[in-house]
């Protein structure tokens, strides 16, 4: 008789365990060290960050300036300029690993979180092993996997239809006619690639999506908007961010972007929906580089039909229509994940204070941190 898990192999884990090691999984590891508090990271890819090594587009920046992104207790490197590339951040973020010994277990992807409340034991499975400890930190992010709606025709198409995590450069699309369907930042981005590389990009805005300008007056809108939300009001500071960006951009529904109804902080702090920032779209957007398009009705064989009755033939598609967490897949738990958004230092400052009583007392406590990045 076989058993399913006669080849698993069993690990109790002395301190947490982190699932994911992205930026958040990896600064918690971090955290957790300075107060001696060993913890284990699981991490189906190969490597840290595998979003940003593997999932992103060559000419990718950082949005934020750097002081907004740098990671607790090391901060990027003196050298790096305001807003650091991809390639930058990964090597920021290699020696961040390496400077806090971080080793995270690659090729361990989490298909199942139970707590049992019996032992108040955590139980970890992966496709190969099962961990058990009171601890468990969820750090796989919002971009675990990629979003690929149902779009009518979609399998008839002639051509490549690739989701943005698989996009790398335009350099493939040199004078093609490439459909870009979605308007976030990836979209707008891809798209404002793609120009680069003398591709000619349709972007689909079915949606509305606030566009603001990077930067006022050379300070980033991120930290004017921060600034300002100490002392005044949300909606005041919605109301000003908007103003200026309706006076930097004009005004985006003349090119077809239309503004939600909620102001842009107060929406991003309700669904998460982050506004895009100007790095150069609008400009290609005003002179018709990018081609915006309302909505798809279907794809054919060739093409796609739009809801304004247009009809136009495309050589690729790409999906930029975002991702989703997979955490409602695998974390089976009733009680919910109570909207816990912490930061990296405050998880190890919980889980520091249960460490002592748990070594104190020996009273296990059993605890479920969802990291969420902003
Ligand atoms: C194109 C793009 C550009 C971005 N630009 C910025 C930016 O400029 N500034 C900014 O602040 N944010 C940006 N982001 C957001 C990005 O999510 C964060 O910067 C950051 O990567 C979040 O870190 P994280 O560790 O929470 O999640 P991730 O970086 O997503 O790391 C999660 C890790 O968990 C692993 N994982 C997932 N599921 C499992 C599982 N079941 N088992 C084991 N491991 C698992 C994944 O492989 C991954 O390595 C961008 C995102 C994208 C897609
Ligand atoms: C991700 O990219 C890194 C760096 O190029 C590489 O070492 C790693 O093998 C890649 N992993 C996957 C799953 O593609
Ligand atoms: C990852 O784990 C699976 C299942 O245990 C195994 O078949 C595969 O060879 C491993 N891959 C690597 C790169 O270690
Ligand atoms: C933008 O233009 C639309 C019509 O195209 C108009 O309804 C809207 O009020 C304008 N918005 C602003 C802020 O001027």
């Amino acid at each position: 008789m076989r058993t399913s898990s006669s080849s698993s192999s069993l690990e109790c884990v002395e301190g947490p365990i982190i699932v994911g090691a992205g930026p958040s999984g990896i600064a918690v590891a971090a955290c957790l060290s300075r107060y001696s508090i060993p913890s284990i990271i699981l991490e189906r890819s190969d490597c840290i960050a595998s979003l940003w090594q593997n999932k992103t587009y060559d000419r990718l920046k950082l949005h934020l300036p750097k002081n907004f992104c740098q990671l607790p207790l090391m901060g990027f490197p003196q050298t790096f300029p305001k807003y650091p590339t991809k390639y930058q951040f990964i090597s920021y973020m290699d020696s961040y690993a390496s400077h806090f010994k971080v080793q995270p277990k690659f090729n361990q992807t989490v298909h199942v979180a139970e707590f049992d409340p019996s032992s108040q034991i955590w139980l970890v499975r992966t496709q190969d092993s099962l961990y058990l400890s009171p601890w468990l930190i969820v750090a796989t992010g919002e971009n675990a996997e990629p979003m690929i709606p149902k779009i009518l025709g979609i399998d008839k198409f002639h051509g490549a239809v690739v989701h943005t995590s698989a996009y790398k450069s335009g350099d493939a699309y040199k004078n093609k006619k490439v459909l870009v369907i979605g308007c976030g930042n990836s979209g707008m981005e891809v798209s404002l690639d793609l120009c680069r590389h003398n591709a000619k990009p349709y972007m689909v805005a079915r949606n509305t999506v606030h566009v603001l300008p990077r930067e006022i007056l050379g300070i980033s809108s991120f930290g004017i908007a921060m600034a300002l939300y100490k002392w005044f009001p949300l909606k005041i500071v919605d109301k000003f961010l908007l103003l200026v960006a309706n006076m930097m951009l004009g005004n985006t529904s003349h090119y077809g972007i239309r503004r939600p109804k909620t102001g842009p902080i107060e929406l991003k702090l309700a669904t998460g929906k982050t506004p895009v920032l100007d790095v150069g779209q609008v400009a290609q957007i005003k002179s018709g580089n990018i081609k915006v398009m309302e909505g798809v009705k279907e794809i054919t064989r060739n093409g796609a039909k739009f809801v304004d009755g247009q009809e136009k033939e495309f050589d690729a598609i790409i999906l930029a229509t975002g991702y989703k967490s997979n955490v409602p897949t695998w974390l089976k738990t009733r009680r919910g994940l109570s909207g816990t958004s912490s930061d990296a230092v405050k998880i190890a400052n919980d889980i520091a204070d249960q460490w002592k009583t748990l070594k104190k007392d020996n009273n296990n406590n059993s605890h479920i941190i969802q990291l969420n990045n902003s």
